[in-house]
């Protein structure tokens, strides 16, 4: 039994993710969580809300809410949600948690006695109107690289460039819209990441099987010059992390808060603790600390392209840098984006599905069959309502839905709703078998990669094996002349069922239950040979004729669908 890490990228508190979040890292994720656990290793899955930062305050004070209750919130609205769409994790935590607070404190009083964080005096605006610093988002104007006019103070939405606030022409107050700014000298904390260059660099070598996207980023920003710049870990906000040396108080820092990108990665750490505090499970630290066992862990961690520089360069300064035996992640799959309908999904423009709303048009199967199997790996991705009807009528309702409707309906008609005994099986069982144990192999080798896209190909042809085999014997036809034949046919058949629901789990948990429940079985064994696999449900079991598995989704629904989610321009 091996032991997985596995953590999503914590969402931001503020508001509801649309889908192309929910591909970009948490389902991904949960789709490798249930795999691992379905071969029988031992998973720890963790995601929380990223709680802090810029981000946060400005949607409570749009929300007119004292921010911690906004966040308590909208921690509850996003852990139903992602119940809704059975995300498995063990724990969904907080980075506002005291848990983060402490260790976050404990990392930074760490760095600093590794001589790996310094104090900067910089210029940072300041709003006389608002009475505060205007850090990050806080502040809006136009941008130095493309023109645009509504870039913010730590990027340019149209052109992605990075930017300080500094930078921006024509600043303006995005809280009262000022425009009376100064620049103020204040003093920040940075950390030292130039001076881990080369350590990083060697680790990151090291990693030969990691995916293309996720090296290539790292390697960007490493060789780039700008891309390991020291980072100042601190801001001028009242909501977030009070900057301390461990327990101890920062000299000159005692208005600030860290940084949200430096306390968030730790929330990782922390939500296993939180997971053992809420009597989820114990000895968080033998997943964290390879003094402690987690040497023979193997973590993984999922994400979307934007956030891989923090992850392969910013997160593991502050764990190398530590000089403590923290667990360092092994694998970072990363992913590009996912579009909605020839143009970007919009959070402000409410163009796109949103997760809330994608679970009132359809259960969470239909979404995560069609967004894990157009997963955005090699390159961005499209949904369109066209795509999206076409793929899940089509393997969802033509190929699984209807493979089990037809077995299971005519078994009640010849045979009643038992597993009917007699026949052998002869030579096309035998090539099914044959054809069945190389695919699930492939199946499984794809899946251990994570390689999504190509899994899901792989599971839909295994699907689809079973139709061609049904349509190939035809237990309707050769019942008529050989009943005992039409018997061990259809035996094989509803023991495919009870496959299928085992090996498709992780892409469609719901469905696969209802199946499993169809087939009145407990048996949700990983299948090792397929000869066993396929004679698990004997003679004389019953079984009952399920539901409908999945239905169509009409010309009607989609065309209304485009509308209503078009957003506004
Ligand atoms: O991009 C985002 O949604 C960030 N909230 C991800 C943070 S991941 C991490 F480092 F915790
Ligand atoms: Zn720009």
């Amino acid at each position: 039994m091996v032991r997985y890490l596995i953590t999503s990228a914590i969402p931001y508190i503020n508001g509801i993710k649309h889908l192309g979040n929910l591909i970009g890292s948490q389902l991904p994720a949960d789709l490798f969580a249930r795999y691992q656990r379905a071969r029988g290793n031992e998973v720890l899955f963790l995601c929380a809300t990223d709680e802090h930062g810029t981000p946060a305050e400005l949607a409570a004070a749009e929300a007119g809410q004292p921010i911690a209750e906004y966040c308590a919130g909208m921690h509850k609205v996003q852990s139903e949600i992602s119940d809704g769409f059975r995300l498995s994790f063990d724990h969904f935590g907080r980075s506002s948690s005291l848990q983060n607070q402490k260790l976050t404190q404990h990392f930074a009083g760490r760095l600093a006695e590794a001589n790996l964080i310094h104090e900067v005096s910089e210029a940072q605006m300041y709003s006389p109107t608002d009475g505060r610093y205007l850090p990050d988002r806080y502040i809006e104007g136009t941008c130095p690289n493309c023109g645009f006019e509504d870039a913010r103070g730590d990027q340019c939405d149209n052109c992605t460039k990075q930017l300080n606030p500094t930078d921006l022409i024509n600043p303006r107050s995005a809280v009262s819209g000022a425009t009376d700014l100064e620049e103020r000298e204040t003093t920040h904390l940075y950390l030292a990441q130039s001076k881990m260059r080369e350590q990083l660099q060697n680790w990151i070598d090291s990693k030969a099987d990691w995916p293309i996207l996720t090296t290539s980023i790292a390697k960007k920003w490493l060789n780039d010059g700008d891309g390991l710049q020291d980072r100042g870990i601190t801001r001028d906000l009242d909501w977030g992390i009070p900057v301390k040396k461990g327990a101890n108080p920062w000299p000159g820092m005692e208005t600030k808060v860290f940084y949200v990108w430096f306390d968030a990665p730790i929330e990782y750490i922390a939500a296993a603790q939180e997971w053992q505090d809420a009597g989820k499970g114990n000895d968080w630290e033998s997943w964290w600390r390879t003094d402690k066992g987690a040497d023979d862990v193997i973590y993984t961690q999922f994400m979307g392209k934007d956030n891989v520089p923090f992850h392969t360069l910013s997160f593991p300064v502050t764990i190398l840098g530590s000089g403590e035996p923290w667990k360092l992640v092994d694998y970072i799959k990363s992913f590009n984006y996912l579009n909605y309908d020839g143009g970007q999904f919009s959070t402000s423009r409410g163009r796109g599905v949103f997760m809330d709303q994608a679970l009132e048009l359809l259960p969470a199967d239909y979404w995560r069959w069609w967004l894990l199997s157009n997963a955005p790996e090699s390159s961005d991705a499209e949904f369109t309502w066209e795509l999206f009807q076409t793929n899940t009528n089509k393997d969802l309702a033509d190929v699984l839905g209807n493979f089990v409707s037809r077995v299971t309906k005519f078994c009640r008609s010849k045979f009643g709703e038992t597993i009917p005994a007699g026949g052998h099986w002869a030579e096309q069982e035998a090539l099914l078998i044959k054809d069945l144990t190389k695919r699930l192999r492939t199946y499984e080798t794809l899946m251990e990669a994570m390689e999504i896209r190509k899994a899901a190909a792989e599971l839909r042809a295994i699907w689809v094996a079973g139709n061609e085999y049904l349509q190939a014997v035809a237990p309707w036809i050769t019942f008529k002349d050989n009943p005992k034949q039409a018997a061990a046919q259809i035996r094989l058949a509803l023991n495919l069922i009870r496959f299928y629901a085992v090996i498709s789990s992780p892409f469609i948990p719901d469905a696969s239950s209802a199946l499993m429940n169809a087939m009145q079985t407990r048996d949700a064994c990983w299948p090792k040979d397929l000869e066993s696999a396929l004679t698990c449900m004997s003679p004389g079991q019953d079984f009952t004729v399920p539901d409908v598995t999945f239905r169509k989704i009409t010309d009607d629904e989609c065309a209304a669908w485009k509308v209503r989610f078009a957003g506004n321009a």
